[in-house]
């Protein structure tokens, strides 16, 4: 009842000030499905529509301003629109941008910057333009090399929409992360996915000592992304790495979100564990669609001479893989963030704690209980990520069972409520938090912690 009142204000206030935006949605209704194109964009009750974005800031067509920290769905690392990356374009936009369908030598730039960062020797890239595409083509490699198709990921890990890997993502109450997530496959296409439980040792061990032998490959993120902004610990990586070598399972990570995000390469090396292939996307495209399977050689072999008795993987990165626009503010991203590295890192790992600190200082104030996750470890110090959660219970938040359960934590009052409440007040965050840029400011960290304190006593009123 008091949630049920809590969000009637909090709609009603959103609704009076994006008139223009709730016209579009209404329009945009009749012709898409729920108006629109990506279901975590549409919230309720209709998503303000942007007319322009530039640094940390976000202005919708309404006339509104919001200190984003959605970036790009973590892509933006510097920003909305960054100088740099225009920079680099301007150039090529001037010459012409459509699409040639040739090979240029930008890709191979970028895939040699990304080689290089890793510090491994045999690895080989091949690029596509999303993540989704990514992590389908990785695991049909690990299939197509080891012979084997049961895939064993993470409850509550998200690799995008493949149809290898939709199980597990969303919790449901009564049954866990151990659920398919979308109709349209074979029916019985979901018990060749195993799901394991984040970073913990004593499943994995009993989860391979029962399936290892079937394994073609075991898929994680090293920090979990929409499954809570939570970091492996390093012993469980490497414990993951010693149970793929004994049984013969391909190792991938998707570094999809953690990929330069917190140095620049993947995380992978600052926790020193080497998987067999790697996923990234986001970042390295520099605001275009780019994503790339980094793997051994004789895995990524796979796609073009799977040796004499084999089918080839059939692993085309699309029409607009590698594209040269595309290639170009990658390569501007990955330069920039490798030669910068000194700064960017600890710049955004320190806002982003002031952040974290000052949230929870306001809801505390307000004598309500908040964690915020996305803090680093011992491993990863510079993190520039926050999710605000509200424990209904005493948990530490250390998995996404934490983050997701109805029963441990407040997810409608972080999704819906929160969302809403610090749009109002000129914040856009998503699973209430995100993460910060090099174009966000002390000054828009304090805007924010306030904008958390005024939505903190909204909450204190109507709870
Ligand atoms: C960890 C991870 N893997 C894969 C994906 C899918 O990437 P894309 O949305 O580019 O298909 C995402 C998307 O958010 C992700 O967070």
């Amino acid at each position: 009842m008091k949630m049920k009142k809590l969000l009637k204000y909090l709609e009603t206030e959103y609704q009076k000030k994006t008139r223009q935006s709730a016209i579009l949605f209404k329009r945009a209704s009749r012709v898409m499905v729920r108006g629109g194109s990506h279901t975590l964009r549409l919230w309720k009750p209709y998503p303000f529509f942007m007319a322009s974005a530039q640094g940390a800031q976000v202005r919708d067509v309404d006339g509104n301003q919001y200190l984003d920290y959605w970036q790009g769905h973590y892509a933006n690392i510097l920003g909305h629109n960054p100088a740099v990356i225009r920079r680099a374009l301007e150039p090529y936009i001037k010459a012409g941008t459509f699409h040639t369908g040739f090979e240029s030598s930008v890709q191979l730039e970028l895939a040699e910057k990304i080689l290089a960062s890793l510090k491994q020797q045999g690895l080989k890239v091949r690029f596509t333009t999303s993540g989704t595409l990514a992590a389908t083509y990785a695991v049909m490699l690990a299939m197509g090399y080891t012979g084997r198709e049961y895939i064993l990921k993470i409850g509550g890990g998200w690799h995008g929409a493949s149809p290898y890997l939709l199980k597990g993502v969303k919790f449901r109450p009564g049954q866990g992360f151990n659920v398919p997530d979308s109709a349209g496959l074979p029916s019985d296409f979901h018990k060749k996915i195993l799901i394991t439980r984040f970073d913990d040792c004593d499943h994995l061990e009993k989860t391979f000592k029962k399936y290892g032998s079937k394994l073609a490959a075991f898929i994680l993120e090293p920090f979990i992304g929409v499954g809570g902004f939570l970091f492996c610990s390093r012993e469980y990586l490497e414990l993951a790495r010693r149970l793929t070598d004994r049984y013969g399972v391909v190792l991938i990570f998707d570094e999809i979100i953690s990929g330069f995000r917190f140095c620049a390469s993947g995380v992978q090396k600052l926790y020193g564990v080497q998987p067999d292939v790697s996923l990234f996307g986001k970042l390295i495209g520099g605001g275009q669609a780019v994503a790339a399977v980094v793997g051994r050689s004789e895995i990524m072999e796979g796609c073009e001479k799977p040796g004499a008795r084999k089918m080839r993987v059939h692993f085309e990165g699309g029409t607009f893989s590698s594209h040269e626009e595309y290639m170009r503010a990658g390569l501007a991203m990955v330069d920039y963030l490798s030669q910068h590295q000194k700064e960017v890192y600890p710049y955004i790992g320190k806002l982003a704690e002031k952040l974290r600190q000052g949230i929870e200082k306001v809801f505390k104030e307000e004598a309500l209980e908040v964690v915020c996750t996305g803090r680093g470890n011992e491993i990863v110090k510079d993190s520039s990520f926050f999710m605000v959660n509200f424990p209904k219970k005493k948990i530490a938040h250390k998995n996404p069972e934490d983050v997701w359960d109805p029963e441990r934590s407040d997810v409608l009052l972080r999704e819906e409520a929160l969302k809403l409440a610090l749009l109002i007040n000129g914040v856009h965050v998503v699973h209430g938090g995100g993460c910060l840029s090099t174009a966000h400011t002390e000054k828009d960290v304090e805007k924010t912690v306030a904008a958390y304190a005024e939505v903190a006593r909204i909450f204190r009123k109507y709870l």
